[in-house]
């Protein structure tokens, strides 16, 4: 058989328990954001499947743990090669169940894939310690062990990377893993079960069980005793019932919840860097992103000359389906996403914003089409500036002193990336310990990377994602105090 899959080979639409694909008694309808069309059913798991993936996963703990860091390691960076030859076919899965151009979804698959390379090689390096003698006839020592079971529950705006960043870390520290994708994008999480089996991952290691009953998902993990852990991107809303979920056993969480960054623009700001990296960062994924900048903050002194600048940028973006080549910005990922861009739109306007460009839902293109929005004399009270937009808008506040542009950044109970623009030294060295965000782009706005710590302060969230912390998350200490030496 050849190494090589075809796109539709890697479209799948069973569970993946224990090395298997099942099918199940229920079936979602994976849709095409871009035309409304279903794409395939797919099995959507009931409890006793949920229940035999934890049991698959808790079988294999006991051998995975087992494999040395180098046969641990090696089989990822077989995963990762794999998922690099595909990255094309991947893209084109990807795009079809979630609209991101094709082009910025394999920017994706590359993104998500550098997560399994990085923890390939963190796998080699968890070390632990020999501490000093207290007793001379004592030694005190420090290792690392993996937790056990993770039950993992992925968001639809990143199908590929947000498991990657969560699954790869998990099984360089020996763990296995029991993984809901979003019911919106499962296609392209099956697509990675494809490529972990012929990778040699091992049975029971990856278990993928796509449902439409989250609740179901949630309580069956929580209640069962192999889980340990419990790894989730998505809504503050929904990790905090996660959270509650989890305190009846203790189960340990990482938390990657939702953010408001601010975009601050100064008066001693490069405005051409500022708008370059502003676009970067707020039309990424059609602005699908937790941390696309969502309150722009521009200094009064040089708001016109910013906004006017901006404008230009954004009459430059190409709207249209991922698999046209000039495209810039897929469609939204359906109609409450549109609608509840339009509702904070209209609803800033009605309360004295103005629209520098009017833009909104683009009917020729499509019910999700949406264009993008400029909207100045936004408040930091309009709902706007409160809510995660998650859409293409750009609201613009305006404040007078650096403080006061703190402050406002400050003013929201969310805290996962911040950013800001501005050359004088002793400014950036102010704002950039000011900030109260996880991450903080400075004249930058393209902040994801496998080497940087993902992850926020505040109700953004709880432990870190990707770099040399990631892997910590995945891991339990143990102390071992050996006496009669
Ligand atoms: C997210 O939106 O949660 C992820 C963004 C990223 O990894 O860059």
């Amino acid at each position: 058989m050849s190494n090589k899959f075809k796109r539709d080979e890697l479209i799948n639409q069973g569970l993946y328990i224990n090395g298997k694909w099942q099918d199940a008694q229920q079936h979602f309808a994976v849709t095409n954001p871009a035309d409304g069309n279903t794409i395939v059913e797919v099995a959507s798991a009931d409890k006793t499947q949920v229940e035999s993936a934890i049991e698959a996963a808790e079988h294999a703990f006991k051998s995975w743990r087992k494999q040395t860091c180098e046969q641990r390691a090696e089989k990822l960076r077989a995963w990762f090669d794999l998922v690099m030859q595909h990255q094309q076919e991947l893209a084109e899965i990807m795009t079809l169940e979630q609209g991101k151009p094709e082009q910025e979804a394999a920017g994706e698959i590359a993104y998500g894939a550098s997560f399994i390379e990085w923890f390939a090689e963190e796998a080699k390096r968890i070390r632990g310690d020999i501490l000093p003698n207290i007793k001379d006839n004592q030694q005190s020592r420090v290792i690392k062990q993996p937790v056990g079971v993770v039950a993992i529950i992925t968001p639809w705006n990143f199908p590929t990377a947000m498991i990657t960043r969560k699954v790869a870390p998990a099984l360089a520290a020996g763990c296995t893993v029991v993984i809901k994708p979003p019911s919106l994008t499962p296609l392209s999480a099956l697509a990675l079960a494809v490529l972990a089996e012929k990778a040699g991952i091992p049975a029971g290691v990856i278990n993928i069980v796509p449902t439409q009953d989250s609740s179901m998902f949630s309580e069956t993990v929580c209640a069962h005793k192999a889980v340990r852990k419990l790894s989730f991107t998505g809504s503050t809303a929904v990790g905090s019932k996660l959270m509650k979920l989890c305190s009846d056993q203790i189960i340990k969480v990482s938390l990657e919840l939702g953010g408001n960054a601010p975009f601050i623009v100064f008066d001693d700001a490069d405005l051409d860097i500022a708008v370059e990296q502003l676009i970067a960062c707020k039309f990424r994924n059609a602005g699908q992103t937790c941390i696309s900048a969502n309150r722009v903050l521009v200094q009064q002194s040089v708001e016109k000359a910013f906004v006017h600048k901006l404008k230009n940028a954004m009459q430059k973006l190409v709207v249209g389906k991922g698999q046209n080549k000039d495209s810039d910005l897929g469609p939204l990922i359906n109609q409450d996403a549109v609608d509840k861009a339009s509702d904070l739109v209209d609803d800033a306007i009605s309360n004295g914003a103005r629209f520098e460009l009017e833009g909104g839902v683009d009917k020729q293109l499509g019910a999700l089409f949406y264009q993008p929005q400029l909207l100045t004399s936004v408040t930091p009270a309009m709902s706007i500036s409160k809510t995660e937009i998650f859409a293409p808008v750009v609201a613009v506040q305006t404040f007078d002193t650096e403080d006061e542009g703190i402050d406002l950044a400050n003013d929201t109970e969310f805290g996962l990336a911040a950013y800001f623009c501005a050359s004088a030294t002793d400014r950036i060295h102010r704002v950039s310990e000011a900030l109260e965000a996880g991450l903080v782009g400075i004249n930058s706005g393209a902040i994801s990377h496998a080497l940087h710590p993902f992850g926020g302060f505040k109700q953004s969230g709880i432990g870190r994602e990707g770099s040399h912390y990631g892997i910590d998350e995945y891991l339990e200490i143990k102390t071992l105090v050996q006496g009669a030496l």
